[in-house]
């Protein structure tokens, strides 16, 4: 536009409510790339699938774990017991929910951010799985489970540490039973299957697959009991939440501002 017409008083007004939108715009497209960055990516297409899970995972065996479980998974005195035998489930269980690696000796391993992706979880896991069998990580669908039935097993067999709505609890000398509202379907069917900590093992003669999938339609229906109201967004947890009521927030008042500012 030239500096000829905007000298015409109503052109330049229609320039500057122009340019205000175009703010707006900007600030808007911002705003949502922010996000977008700030969004982990879900879903979408998992990792190329390693040439050979096993090797891979022993290279990460050798640098994570070995110092605890030892060479050839026989354990180390002090350090951590034999994983001969524990099977994939338990594996992936441990490095899924963030308790292994451990980052220190001594009391239970607190669930935490996992160290490794799901792919080198599951690498770890064949390792293992390759070295002393065991149970393996479960496969096929866990959502086919009798939810009344799974309700009458769970105050059966688990209540009595996680308590009627997998709340947890403490137990003696200082452990406890977690909540049960970050573990997804396959953790719970793996936390069945290897029994860690001082959790019993839920072998198949104990509770059979199917009544492990009716124990995970309760699991996962206690979860969407206790929400908390408001938008989940996709139940990411509270840091993202916080971010986007931030943004969201952030961004209706930048809006209101500058609409206050064209408008002025
Ligand atoms: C600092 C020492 C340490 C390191 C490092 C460590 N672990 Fe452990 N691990 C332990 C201890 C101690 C336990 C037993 C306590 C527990 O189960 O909470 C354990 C338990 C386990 C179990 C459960 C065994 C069972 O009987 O169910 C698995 C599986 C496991 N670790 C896998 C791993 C893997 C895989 C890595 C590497 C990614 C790793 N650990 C790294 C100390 C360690
Ligand atoms: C004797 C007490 C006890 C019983 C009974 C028990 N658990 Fe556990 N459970 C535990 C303990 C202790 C842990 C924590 C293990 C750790 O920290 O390594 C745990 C962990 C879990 C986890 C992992 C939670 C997370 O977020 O990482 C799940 C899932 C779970 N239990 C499900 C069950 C189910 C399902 C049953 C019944 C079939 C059951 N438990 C029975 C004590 C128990």
């Amino acid at each position: 536009m030239s500096t000829d017409r905007l000298r015409n008083p109503r052109l330049r007004g229609r320039f500057r409510r122009f340019s205000g939108l175009i703010v707006i715009g900007l600030a808007l497209g911002l705003i949502s790339g922010i996000y977008a960055l700030a969004t982990p990516g879900r879903g979408g297409t998992p990792a190329a699938a390693a040439p050979d899970d096993v090797t891979q995972g022993q290279r990460l065996y050798n640098q994570s774990c070995i110092s605890c479980h030892g060479r050839n998974l026989q354990g180390v005195p002090s350090q951590g017991p034999t994983l001969i035998g524990v099977g994939g489930a338990a594996v992936d269980f441990q490095v899924t929910t963030g308790r292994m690696p451990a980052p220190y000796q001594g009391a239970q391993v607190p669930r935490r951010k996992p160290l490794f992706d799901d792919e080198q979880a599951r690498q770890l896991a064949a390792y293992v799985q390759s070295i002393g069998g065991g149970p393996d990580i479960p496969t096929g669908s866990l959502a086919d489970g009798d939810l009344a039935r799974g309700g009458r097993l769970f105050r059966l067999n688990c209540a009595s540490c996680h308590n009627f709505v997998g709340e947890g609890g403490p137990l003696s000398s200082g452990k406890y039973a977690p909540a049960l509202s970050k573990a997804t379907p396959t953790q719970t069917y793996e936390a069945m299957l290897s029994g860690p900590e001082s959790m019993p093992v839920f072998g198949d003669n104990q509770l059979t697959p199917q009544e492990k999938l009716d124990i995970i339609s309760y699991v996962e229906s206690l979860k969407k009991e206790r929400d908390p109201g408001g938008f989940a967004i996709g139940r990411v947890g509270p840091v993202p939440e916080g971010l986007v009521i931030w943004l969201v927030g952030i961004g209706l008042v930048l809006i209101a501002t500058l609409w206050i500012g064209v408008k002025a």
